[in-house]
């Protein structure tokens, strides 16, 4: 079984959340670390053994959609950095493309519109390509937006909008003009490590903001910025392909967090317009993806700290950063001295509500696999040697580890929204399960008081699943010849929950244990 993206070889540091609000040095990284939760066991049901509420309730207003990304989803993105990099030999799974045989979403736009509908969703998260609004440096330099592309995402906003579907935009999601990232020029610092690119990203963004602020209000800088900085500089899974390069990893998602607050400055300088008549011109946050961490030996104290630390960094030390403006420069959470570990005013609250990409367990081993350098802890690779089901992507399937990271992520005090969360499933025989089981703890969140606004499901169709290509199917609907849209099965179960705005305890009983998953290879 191939190891899936994002996790092949990777590992992590330690500790977590700290005081909900404030920014000061810490000295007692204890303090702040939220339980590891060591519990990678078989899957228990709904509730995961620990009996849950009857039924589960949503409240007036929540936002149910499905997520997708421009590069996955789009033709014609091939000035950047992943354009390239998709050419290049060897990267990508059958030597796959966007342009070939994917959904072409901004050519099918009325065909995603009937999508949401058909599947009663009333809200979209899809992001705008840099390089297609600003295909060169002039272009940007200048302000002057590539007439098509605006006239493309304008027709995309104005549909859903006629349609009653709330907009959540992504600004950059994994690529990146080749003007500022290009994978073929390796001696070149590229990317993140470009001083200027945090200049330029934030200037994108305030222009952007400036065009479509009668149409979106709710806007995301950055797609799961620790995701960007360990698949390229430490799994060598995405451009420029660095492989267990700490150092360059953590500068880059230094200079994400600096590139962030620089962005979310420039939106909501730009952004003044309320287009929804909520009264708020402009909510802004990232993605950040957050799983669940494990030992790989329960009870292992080495395991332990290993799983601790690589929690910190993949799911906190970012959010730390621009909630609190607590910088901790080494990623070590320990407090070294003030050039070490300080509060940074500039970053301090530049966030105003959390986005959050769930999908699995991850499990840290300190005794064996690839030790990563400057952490001295291994991820296992996929599929983990736990008892859970799995997906054909080869991730663990554990819903209560939402309700986990939910509960742990609402200590900041700010909404919440489940910007991603989803199941590669080509058979479509586990997806609504997996749907039912994953809102149940969505909504067991929101009982135990977690301000969780929406859940956006990965992906409303089939989509160019980076280096995996076409293997992995996340999608609602199925991609036919042409571009056609297929609605699964599955999706009468997560349109009835939404007309129900609630899931009993007993949702599942109804529906097919889970199945071996068609893995991908
Ligand atoms: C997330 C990415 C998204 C998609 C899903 C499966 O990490 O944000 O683009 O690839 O994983």
């Amino acid at each position: 079984m191939k190891p899936s993206r994002r996790l092949p070889l990777l590992l992590f540091f330690t500790s977590s959340l700290g005081p909900i609000a404030g920014a000061c040095d810490k000295t007692n990284p204890d303090d702040f670390h939220p339980p590891v939760r060591a519990d990678a066991g078989p899957d228990t049901g709904i509730d995961g053994g620990e009996v849950g509420p009857d039924e589960v309730t949503f409240p007036e207003g929540f936002r149910w959609g499905s997520s997708t990304s421009a590069f996955q989803t789009e033709t014609g993105n091939a000035q950047t950095d992943w354009g390239k990099w998709v050419t290049m030999q060897g990267k990508i799974k059958d030597a796959a493309t966007p342009d070939k045989g994917g959904p072409d979403a901004l050519n099918h736009i009325d065909d995603d519109i009937r999508a949401l509908k058909d599947s009663g969703q009333n809200a979209y998260r899809f992001s705008m390509e840099w390089a297609r609004l600003y295909p060169t440096l002039a272009d940007l330099n200048a302000g002057r937006a590539n007439a098509a592309a605006v006239t493309k995402y304008t027709e995309l906003l104005d549909k859903l909008r006629a349609a009653n579907i709330h907009p959540l935009v992504t600004l950059q999601h994994f690529s990146l003009p080749s003007y500022v990232s290009d994978p073929t020029k390796p001696a070149e610092p590229q990317g993140w490590e470009r001083p200027e690119t945090k200049d330029l990203f934030a200037k994108y963004c305030g222009l952007v903001a400036g065009l479509f602020k009668n149409k979106v209000d709710e806007w995301i800088t950055i797609n799961e910025p620790v995701v960007v900085a360990l698949n390229g500089y430490v799994a060598g899974a995405a451009p420029p392909g660095g492989l267990l390069e700490t150092t360059r990893a953590f500068a880059v998602a230094r200079a994400e967090a600096r590139a962030h607050a620089l962005a979310y400055e420039a939106i909501h300088r730009e952004d003044n317009a309320d287009a929804d008549g909520d009264g708020k011109p402009a909510l802004v946050s990232i993605a950040q993806n957050m799983e669940t961490f494990h030992p790989k030996v329960d009870g292992d104290a080495a395991d332990i700290q290993g799983a601790k630390h690589i929690e910190y960094i993949w799911n906190w030390w970012f959010v730390n950063a621009i909630v609190k403006g607590d910088w901790d420069d080494d990623f070590d959470e320990k407090y070294e001295g003030p050039n070490d570990k300080r509060a940074d005013p500039s970053l301090l609250n530049h966030v105003d509500w959390l986005g959050i990409n769930y999908y699995t367990d991850i499990l840290v081993s300190t005794h064996d696999g690839i030790q990563i350098p400057g952490v001295g802890a291994s991820i296992v690779p996929q599929p983990l040697p736990t008892n859970r089901h799995k997906t054909d992507f080869a991730w663990d399937i554990h819903p209560e580890g939402l309700r986990a990271v939910l509960v742990q992520a609402n200590t900041y005090g700010l909404p919440i929204t489940v910007t991603e969360n989803g199941i590669a499933d080509a058979s479509d025989a586990n997806r609504a399960r997996f749907i039912t089981e994953h809102l149940y703890q969505a909504g067991w969140a929101i009982q135990n008081g977690v301000q969780l606004r929406g859940y956006y499901y990965w992906s409303l169709m089939d989509n160019f699943e980076w280096d995996s290509g076409y293997c992995p199917k996340f999608g609602l609907y199925s991609i036919g010849d042409g571009g056609a849209r297929t609605q699964r099965g599955s999706v009468a179960a997560y349109r009835s929950i939404i007309e129900a705005k609630k899931v009993r305890r007993d949702a599942t009983a109804s529906l097919r244990a889970y199945q071996p998953p068609t893995i991908c290879n």
